[in-house]
C-alpha cells in the first residue's frame, strides 16, 4: 500500500474545517494526484495512457501483449478484457508491487447486460420502459463484475439507432432520443452508484454518432447536420455525462469528415466545454490505427492529433505508448497535453478508490457469495418479462393453459448458447436453461410437451456460421429436421414456435441487409401453418424483424428479444399467463427492409403523405410498393387486458388522461406524452416522445396520469444551435403508443 499514507494524510489535513465536502474531495484529489504526478517520468505518464487486451475474451482484432511485463515496467494504466480473480489479482500485482511507482491497474470488460447473471440485450430492456428495474439490472451487473475483480465498464451505450440493419442496434436503447437520455442516466446511476466498492466507473459509447452509419453497414461513414446531431442524437450522451459518468468510449466513424477519436470539436468543445464534463476518454478497440485508414496520417499523426483532440487513453492501437514521447521531442505535441490525459486517468483511479486500496475489487469472499445469486437470477427473470412486447394476439391465443398437448418447435426451442444474446462474454451457459427445459418445468404433471428443432436457422450454411461467430450452433439434416417437428405438431393441441436470429446475427459486425425471418424458419412456418392448429410464434432477434407475412397469417406473436440468462423462465411466466405482457418497443418495426431508416419522430417533408394512408400518392413522399407506416410503431405492444384512454384535460401546462383497465387481467400500462411543435424556425418533427408514466391498473380501474409540460420538454436546438422555446402552438398528444389513431390530442398555446 504505497499510496495509503499519503492518501490517509491529506484526508485528515483537508477533512479539518473544509466547509463545502465535495470540493475538499477534490481538493484532496489534485493534491494527491499533483504529488504523483511530480514523481512520474515522461514514460510513466504516457504508460497511463495504454490500455491492452487480455486474451481471455475476444471483442477485437486479437493481439499477443505481453501484459504482465508492460504493467511491471510502469508501461499499463489498464487492461480490458481479463476475467477470473486469479489473473486480475496476478497483473494488479506486478502493477503495485513490481512497477517503480506502483501504479494500480484499471481493469476494464464489456459487462452490458450482466456479468454471469445476464439481464435481456439493451434494446430488450428499453422495451420495458422500466428505469428503476434497469438501473437496478445495472447496479447488479456491476456488484458481480466487480466481486469479480473488473472496475470499469464499457457501458453503458447509448447510440441512437434509426436503422434496424445495423447489428448494433442490439446493444442501444432504440430511436428515441429522450426516452435514451433517461435510460442513460439509470446505466450511469446503475452502474457508478456513489463508487463503493460494489460499483464500477462506466464508460459512455460510442461518442458519437456510431449508430448512424450509413446504410446500417457497421464501422461506415456518418454525415449528418449539426442540428440533428444536437436534437436528436446527442442527448443520451449529454445525459450520460450530466449524470455524472467517469469515462466516454470515442467512436470509430467520422464526425465532419474527422475520426471521432481525433475530433477535437467532439471531444473537447462539445464534450468538455459545453457540457462541462471532467471524465476521461479512451478510444474504442484500435480506433488510432484505423485513423490511418480513414486517411488521415501515419500512426505518430494519428496519435498526436488523438491526444490533441481529447482522447486520453489508446485502446489497443499502441499509437500513444509507442509514439508519443517521439512527438514530443518534435514538438507535435506538448507536455501539457500529455499531463492533462495522464491527470483524467489517474483521476478516475482514484475516483474508484484505487489507491487507497489497489485490491479493492479483489476480495475472494465476494467471488464466491455476489455471483448468479437466486436473488440476481429473479431480478433478471422479471425484468425479461418486462421486455418482452406482445405484437399480436387473434382470439386471446395467449396466455397458454397448461394442459393437453404443446410442441415447441424452432432453432432457438432448446439453445443455450444463443439465449443470452450479443454481447454477453462472461456468460456461463451451462447455468442456464433452455425454453424447453423451463417448459418442462412449467408444465410438470399438467401437460405433455415435445420440441423439435425443425430447422437450421437458415437454409444458408456459411450464413449460419457467420452469425454463430462465438457459439456455433450445429447444421443439421434439413429434411430429417423438419419431418421430427411436423411428427410432434400433428399430434399437438397447440404450436409454439421458437424461431429467428443466433445470438450474434446482432450486435457487433452483424449487419443485415435483409431483416426477413430466415428462409429455413419461413418454410417451415408454412408447413405448421397447413395443419390447420393453433401457433404461436416467439421471435429471437437483437433488432426489429420484418414479419409482415406472418402478420396476416400466425395468430400470436411474442417479441423476446435474447432475454438473457433468466429468458426460458420468464417467457413461460407470460406464455402461461403468471405475469401478463406489458413490454412496448422502443424501435419502429418495418413492413420491409427497403423502408429502413425507419423511425417514429421523423421531420414532416414539404409532400407528406398523411399517417395511416393506404394507397400510393404521386408526387408525395411515399413508396410505389409498400406504405409509410411501419408495421408495428414505437410505443407498440399489447396486453393480455386492454386499457381505455379518456381525452387529454389541459389545465395550464398540467395535461391529464385517464385510464381505464377495461380486460380481464390486472396489467401494467406505459402512457405515452408526445408533443409537436406547430411552427417554429426551423421544421420539427411531426411529434416527440416528452414523458411516459408506467402504471398498475385492477380489472376495472381508473387512475389519472399527469403530465407536467416544463420549458425544457418544448425546447429544441435552433439553427444557430441556440436550445431554444419558441413561443406558439405545441400539439399535445397522449396515448398507448405513437400512432395518431390511438392517441388523444389537444393544443397548448405558448405566449
Ligand atoms: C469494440 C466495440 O465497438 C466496443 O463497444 C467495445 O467496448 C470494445 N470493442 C471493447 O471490447
Amino acid at each position: 500500500m504505497k499510496f495509503k499514507l499519503m492518501y490517509l494524510m491529506l484526508a485528515a489535513l483537508l477533512m479539518a474545517g473544509t466547509p463545502a465536502m465535495a470540493d475538499s474531495q477534490e481538493e484532496m484529489m489534485n493534491q494527491f494526484i499533483d504529488q504523483l504526478m511530480a514523481k512520474m517520468t515522461v514514460e510513466e505518464k504516457i504508460g497511463q495512457l495504454n490500455l491492452m487486451p487480455a486474451q481471455t475474451i475476444t471483442t477485437g482484432a486479437e493481439k499477443d501483449s505481453p501484459l504482465l511485463k508492460l504493467a511491471a515496467e510502469g508501461k499499463l494504466g489498464a487492461i480490458l478484457n481479463m476475467k477470473g480473480y486469479k489473473d486480475i489479482l496476478e497483473a494488479q500485482e506486478m502493477a503495485v508491487k513490481k512497477s517503480r511507482l506502483g501504479i494500480p491497474l484499471l481493469m476494464g470488460l464489456d459487462v452490458i447486460h450482466g456479468y454471469e447473471t445476464i439481464f435481456p440485450i439493451p434494446l430488450a430492456q428499453s422495451c420495458s420502459w422500466d428505469l428503476e428495474a434497469i438501473e437496478q439490472g445495472a447496479r447488479i451487473a456491476a456488484k458481480e463484475a466487480t466481486a469479480d475483480g473488473i472496475c470499469w465498464a464499457f457501458s453503458p451505450m447509448v447510440d441512437i439507432a434509426l436503422d434496424a440493419r445495423w447489428g448494433r442496434i442490439a446493444e442501444g436503447n432504440g430511436e428515441d432520443p429522450w426516452l435514451g437520455s433517461r435510460i442513460a442516466e439509470a446505466m450511469v446511476r446503475g452502474l457508478q452508484g456513489n463508487f463503493g466498492k460494489e460499483n464500477m466507473m462506466a464508460c459512455v459509447k460510442h461518442y458519437a454518432l456510431y449508430g448512424a452509419a450509413e446504410a446500417g453497414r457497421d464501422y461506415n461513414t456518418v454525415d449528418m447536420s449539426h442540428v440533428r446531431m444536437y436534437n436528436q442524437f446527442f442527448p443520451p450522451y449529454e445525459a450520460a455525462a450530466k449524470a455524472g459518468a467517469g469515462s466516454f468510449m470515442s467512436s470509430f466513424n467520422v464526425v465532419d469528415c474527422v475520426p471521432a477519436t481525433a475530433n477535437e470539436w467532439l471531444l473537447t468543445d462539445v464534450l468538455r466545454k459545453q457540457w462541462q464534463w471532467n471524465g476521461f476518454v479512451t478510444t474504442d478497440y484500435g480506433s488510432i490505427g484505423e485513423i490511418i485508414k480513414h486517411g488521415l496520417g501515419d500512426l505518430q499523426q494519428a496519435s498526436a492529433m488523438s491526444l490533441k483532440a481529447g482522447t486520453d487513453m489508446d485502446m489497443c492501437a499502441e499509437g500513444f505508448i509507442n509514439t508519443l514521447a517521439q512527438s514530443l521531442k518534435e514538438g507535435k505535441v506538448t507536455m501539457l497535453d500529455i499531463d492533462t490525459a495522464c491527470r483524467r486517468v489517474l483521476e478516475a483511479k482514484y475516483k474508484l478508490g484505487l489507491f487507497d486500496d489497489p485490491y479493492r475489487f479483489l476480495d475472494p469472499r465476494r467471488r464466491a457469495s455476489d455471483i448468479l445469486t437466486p436473488a440476481h437470477r429473479q431480478a433478471a427473470r422479471d425484468m425479461a418479462a418486462k421486455t418482452f412486447v406482445l405484437l399480436k394476439n387473434d382470439g386471446k391465443l395467449l396466455p397458454l393453459k397448461k394442459q393437453g398437448k404443446i410442441a415447441l418447435i424452432g432453432p432457438m426451442a432448446d439453445s443455450r448458447i444463443n439465449l443470452s444474446g450479443t454481447w454477453a462474454p462472461t456468460a456461463v451457459p451451462d447455468k442456464y436453461i433452455t425454453l424447453k427445459e423451463a417448459m418442462e418445468q412449467a408444465l410438470k404433471g399438467k401437460a405433455e410437451l415435445n420440441c423439435a428443432q425443425g430447422c437450421n436457422f437458415t437454409n444458408d450454411q456459411t450464413l449460419q456460421i457467420a452469425g454463430g461467430f462465438y457459439h456455433q450452433t450445429p447444421f443439421g439434416d434439413a429434411a430429417k429436421l423438419k419431418q421430427e417437428a411436423i411428427a410432434i405438431a400433428q399430434e399437438a393441441d397447440v404450436i409454439v414456435c421458437a424461431m429467428g436470429e443466433e445470438a450474434e446475427m446482432s450486435g457487433e459486425c452483424s449487419s443485415r441487409a435483409s431483416l426477413e425471418i430466415f428462409d429455413a424458419q419461413k418454410e417451415l412456418l408454412e408447413e405448421l401453418l397447413k395443419l390447420g392448429k393453433p401457433i404461436v410464434l416467439l421471435i429471437f432477434a437483437g433488432r426489429p424483424t420484418v414479419m409482415t407475412w406472418e402478420q396476416a397469417h400466425i395468430p400470436a406473436i411474442l417479441n423476446v428479444w435474447f432475454g438473457g440468462s433468466e429468458a426460458g423462465d420468464a417467457i413461460c411466466d407470460i406464455i402461461f399467463g403468471d405475469k401478463v405482457p406489458s413490454g412496448k418497443l422502443t424501435v419502429s418495426m418495418p413492413q420491409t427492409t427497403g423502408q429502413e431508416p425507419l423511425y417514429y419522430n421523423q421531420l414532416p417533408t414539404g409532400r407528406p403523405v398523411g399517417e395511416g394512408m393506404d394507397s400510393f400518392a404521386k408526387f408525395s413522399s411515399n413508396y410505389l410498393d409498400v406504405r409509410n407506416d411501419p408495421l408495428y410503431p414505437f410505443g407498440y405492444g399489447l396486453s393480455y387486458t386492454t386499457f381505455n384512454y379518456s381525452d387529454i384535460s389541459l389545465n395550464g401546462r398540467t395535461a391529464s388522461v385517464t385510464v381505464t383497465n377495461t380486460g380481464d387481467y390486472e396489467g401494467d400500462e406505459i402512457v405515452q406524452l408526445y408533443i409537436h411543435d406547430v411552427a417554429a424556425s426551423i421544421s420539427r418533427p411531426v411529434k416527440e416522445l416528452k414523458g411516459f408514466q408506467r402504471i398498475h391498473l385492477k380489472k376495472g380501474e381508473s387512475q389519472e396520469v399527469k403530465f407536467e409540460i416544463t420549458d425544457d420538454l418544448l425546447k429544441f436546438y435552433n439553427a444557430h444551435l441556440d436550445y431554444v422555446l419558441e413561443p406558439g402552438d405545441f400539439e399535445v398528444m397522449i396515448g398507448p403508443d405513437s400512432s395518431l389513431k390511438n392517441m388523444k390530442k389537444t393544443v397548448l398555446t405558448i405566449k
